[in-house]
Formats: C-alpha cells, sequence, structure tokens
C-alpha cells in the first residue's frame, strides 16, 4: 500500500507511481525527452536518462532500499548538517532529510518536462523540494525558517554520476578554488590552477564562486555540466578502493563507474536564515555527448 497523499494527486499520464524495492514509494517518469525516477524516501531521485543517451546518474548495486537507511548512488540529499554532526557524532551521518519519507505535493508535466515538487518539515526548517526531468535535470532545494529564532543548516545535493572510468575523466570549473581536504582534516588547500584528474581516493570541499562544474568523460566522449545557483561549496569525492571495500552498501569494484559532484553549502559556507527568510539551491544539470575532450 502507498502511503503518502498520492491517491489525492491528479497525476500526468507521464508520470507513474508504484513501490520499489524494500517496499518503498516511488515515482516512475516516461517523457519523449528523458525517463528518471525518484523515491519518496528522502526524496531521492535515482534515475535520469536523456532520450538517446546513457544513464547519467550512477545507483550502486548493493544499495539499501529501507527505512531509515540511505539509498547509495543518485542524488541523496544532506541536511541539515554534511558529514557527521558538529556537537553530536553519534547522529546520522549527512543529516535528516536522505532518511525521511517526504510527502509529494505537486506534480505537472509538459512537452519539455515532468516536475514533482515535495516537502518535508525538518524543525525548523521546511524543505521543498522540486525536481524537474527533461533534457535538463534540475534539483532545486528551497530552505524556510518556520521558527522563532535564527537557524544554521548545511546542504549538499550528493549526486553520483555514472562515467565511463574515473581514470579517464577530468572535472573543469574548479581550478581557481581553493579546497579544505577531507583526506587531512579539512587542511585548506590552495587553488592549483588546473583540472581534476584522479589518481587515487578524493574528498574535497571546493570553496568556489558558484560557476558551473564540468565532468569531461573521454571514455564515453561526453560532458555533464552542472550549473548551479546559490551554492558556495562543491564536494568532489570517489572512494577509490579501501574506503569502497569498508562500505557495506558500495560494490567493491564500483568505484572506478562513479563520481560525485555535490552541489552545496557547507562548512563556512553553511547559511544562516532569520525566521520567515528563505534559501533556495539548485542544480542543473545537462549533458552533451559526441564531444571528444580536447
Ligand atoms: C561525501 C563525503 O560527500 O560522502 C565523504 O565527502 C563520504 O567523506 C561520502 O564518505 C559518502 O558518505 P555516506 O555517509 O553516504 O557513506
Amino acid at each position: 500500500m502507498i502511503q503518502n497523499n498520492l491517491s489525492s494527486l491528479a497525476l500526468p499520464s507521464r508520470l507513474a507511481l508504484d513501490e520499489g524495492p524494500g517496499g518503498l514509494p516511488r515515482a516512475t517518469v516516461t517523457h519523449p525527452l528523458a525517463s528518471g525516477e525518484l523515491y519518496l524516501h528522502g526524496a531521492h531521485a535515482s534515475r535520469w536518462q536523456p532520450a538517446g543517451e546513457r544513464p547519467v546518474l550512477w545507483m550502486s548495486e548493493r544499495s539499501d532500499f529501507a527505512p531509515g537507511k540511505p539509498i547509495r548512488g543518485g542524488v541523496p540529499i544532506c541536511f541539515p548538517w554534511f558529514g557527521a554532526k558538529a556537537d553530536d557524532p553519534a547522529a546520522p551521518g549527512h543529516g535528516l532529510a536522505r532518511l525521511r519519507a517526504w510527502t509529494l505535493e505537486e506534480t505537472a508535466a509538459d512537452d519539455e518536462s515532468v516536475t514533482l515538487t515535495l516537502a518535508l518539515t525538518l524543525d525548523p526548517f521546511a524543505l521543498r523540494y522540486r525536481v524537474r526531468f527533461g533534457r535538463e535535470l534540475s534539483l532545486s532545494l528551497s530552505v524556510r525558517n518556520a521558527g522563532a529564532a535564527a537557524a544554521s543548516f548545511e546542504a549538499a545535493l550528493h549526486t553520483y554520476f555514472a562515467v565511463s572510468d574515473i581514470h579517464r575523466v577530468r572535472v573543469l570549473g574548479l581550478e581557481g578554488a581553493d579546497y579544505l581536504d577531507q583526506l587531512a582534516d579539512r587542511r585548506r588547500v590552495p587553488a592549483t590552477g588546473r583540472p581534476i584528474e584522479f589518481t587515487g581516493e578524493t574528498d574535497r570541499i571546493y570553496l568556489d564562486e558558484g560557476g558551473a562544474v564540468t565532468i569531461e568523460d573521454a571514455g564515453w566522449d561526453r560532458r555533464i555540466r552542472v550549473g548551479k545557483r546559490g551554492s558556495g561549496s562543491t564536494v568532489v569525492w570517489n572512494p577509490w578502493t579501501a574506503k569502497a571495500a569498508r562500505m557495506p552498501d558500495f560494490g567493491d569494484e564500483e568505484w572506478p563507474g562513479m563520481l560525485c559532484i555535490e552541489t552545496a553549502n557547507v562548512g563556512d559556507r553553511a547559511v544562516t536564515l532569520e525566521p520567515g527568510q528563505a534559501h533556495e539551491m539548485e542544480a542543473s544539470i545537462r549533458v552533451n555527448s559526441g564531444v571528444r575532450p580536447s
């Protein structure tokens, strides 16, 4: 039985609702321009495939699909903290939003896209998340402080991208940004002036100026462009061999096929909202195939 308020929604014909693995309510988008999938658990987009392209989001074959556990792959939402909670190391990593069942509030479809809007309250914050599946995937998280005092949060759209082979991938757009190295107690490393290439475990918080980030994939001759708004940091992550082996919900051999580029506001880029104030962070993702990287 699908819970939530699904039966009261007038669903566009390009959207179907069912139960996915673990009985988790799932929305499936079938549109001439793109197909996709989203679990209400975590408001978790797990698939997006523009017509004629390979899937763009990566999913682990070892992912859990269970209440109280995060899904591995797709786009988990990290909120209201990123990584370990500063004042409570026993709290769930990356916050609560990816562990909760969200409410599907609105759906819409037109010739360009199918849009789902989901909501969740995590006191004092009221969250709305709009996901638009089309030639572009647009993910927009809006946070309002519904409480009586100022409150701060961190957030990340923790996007897992499918790549041909991490060794054949470069990331452009962060050449001029310093980063905090998560593998060295968040030591600040000055901008390198070069595209990112991958030769080992990588876990960095870039303090960027909000420009687009591009994944250049020489193996599949494609570029994935992540444009963003309202975001002052970008997390770049690949676990490589040892960390992949330590994660029970991540296959030991899966790491060469994925790369996380996370549109974020974390660390000293956390957002503080006065009562009644709202903030919006958006990632808009596009794919350009058949372009041989220069
Ligand atoms: C990344 C972090 O955002 O998420 C990494 O930078 C972390 O440090 C990774 O390992 C995965 O986190 P989790 O909680 O989903 O295993």
